[in-house]
């Protein structure tokens, strides 16, 4: 087994997550299709920190990193509806730290998307929005500049990469990763919505560390298919090394579907919708609009495309997010 217990840690959530069966959804998608796996639904949605998400995982070992430094502040950046941003806000609260983000217009939206959902939250959290950046901003950059300015001051920022994606953050899902490994069904495949690639580099990461058969196929929500297989592929190798599993990944050992992206990042799509509505309509699940919801339309997708055996147990990972569904409510409008 992969040991993880060696890496600084702050706990913040609730660990082990369920593993629940979708049997009213598998039931009604086998009235329909030929090749229904038996469909599972593993709950990172209820980590537990401030509506739960899968940034919990990556932020305990994040923010114990930032501990063991010391730091009194933690910085970090993302789309206006961040999630990452909002966990980060209440990882930082129940840590006793500042807690600064940085947000990027991604799409210029209506008054919701700009101060509802997560945005609202942040506020609650105690985070300082310290600025709203124009799209296509170098975030990172602007990142390190905050932290100089806080340096002068006599401060001690931790800087949290957006979406919390770097190998130490990645060690959130080795962890998941052994989860999966070590319950009672034997996981063929888990799909899920990738974005910044942590969380698809740490579940392979941990399992080709232990020579697991488990197939992760990822969901772009953001970029093409080979752009994102590069990044997840680069990141699950750093991050391999870093649990002392170097050269346990290849590059084959990373799928990715970019069919269902749309319009581009944190654009709504018709599939998306159907998907948040199915789900939330037979399973009583919330998915959210720009990570989830894209993520089960392409479980959905690649049902349908015959890809799945009968026989194989598929887990959707839910990775949260539901609290962003507050700043879509106009792509929800019934007509
Ligand atoms: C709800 C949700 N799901 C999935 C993801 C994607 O995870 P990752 O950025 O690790 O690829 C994110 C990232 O921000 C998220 O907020």
């Amino acid at each position: 087994m992969v040991q993880t217990a060696r890496f600084a840690r702050f706990a913040l959530g609730h660990f082990p997550t369920a593993l629940e069966p979708m049997d009213n959804l598998t039931a009604h998608l086998r009235s329909r299709h030929p090749h229904v796996p038996r469909l599972w639904v593993k709950r990172d949605d209820c980590t537990g920190l401030a509506t739960g998400g899968n940034k919990t995982r990556k932020l305990e070992f994040l923010v114990g990193e930032a501990i063991r430094q010391q730091a009194d502040v933690l910085i970090t950046q993302g789309a206006t509806q961040s999630n990452h941003a909002r966990q980060t806000a209440a990882a930082a609260a129940r840590a006793g730290m500042e807690c600064k983000l940085l947000l990027e217009q991604r799409q210029v939206r209506d008054e919701e998307y700009e101060f509802s959902g997560n945005v609202l939250l942040d506020d609650l959290l105690g985070a300082e929005i310290a600025e709203r950046l124009p799209a296509g901003t170098d975030m990172q950059d602007r990142m390190e500049q905050l932290a100089d300015t806080l340096r002068a001051q006599g401060k001690r920022p931790y800087v949290i990469p957006g979406g919390g994606s770097n190998p130490v953050g990645a060690v959130g899902y080795v962890e998941c990763a052994v989860e999966l490994e070590s319950s009672p069904v034997a996981v063929d495949w888990v799909v899920h919505g990738t974005g910044s690639a942590g969380t698809q580099a740490g579940l392979v990461a941990g399992l080709q560390a232990m020579r697991s058969p488990t197939r992760v196929l990822g969901v772009s929500v953001r970029q093409e298919e080979q752009a994102q297989i590069d990044s997840v592929f680069g990141l699950a190798e750093r991050t391999a090394k870093l649990i002392g599993a170097d050269g346990a990944v290849g590059r084959e050992h990373v799928l990715v579907d970019d069919r269902w992206v749309g319009g581009g990042y944190g654009v709504p799509t018709q599939e998306m919708i159907d998907a948040i509505r199915l789900v939330a309509s037979l399973e009583g699940i919330l998915l959210d609009p720009v990570y989830s919801g894209k993520g089960f339309a392409g479980l959905l997708g690649t049902i349908a495309d015959g890809r799945f055996a009968a026989s194989e147990n598929v887990v959707f990972l839910h990775t949260g997010g539901s609290a962003g569904l507050f700043g879509y409510r106009g792509a929800f409008a019934r007509s």
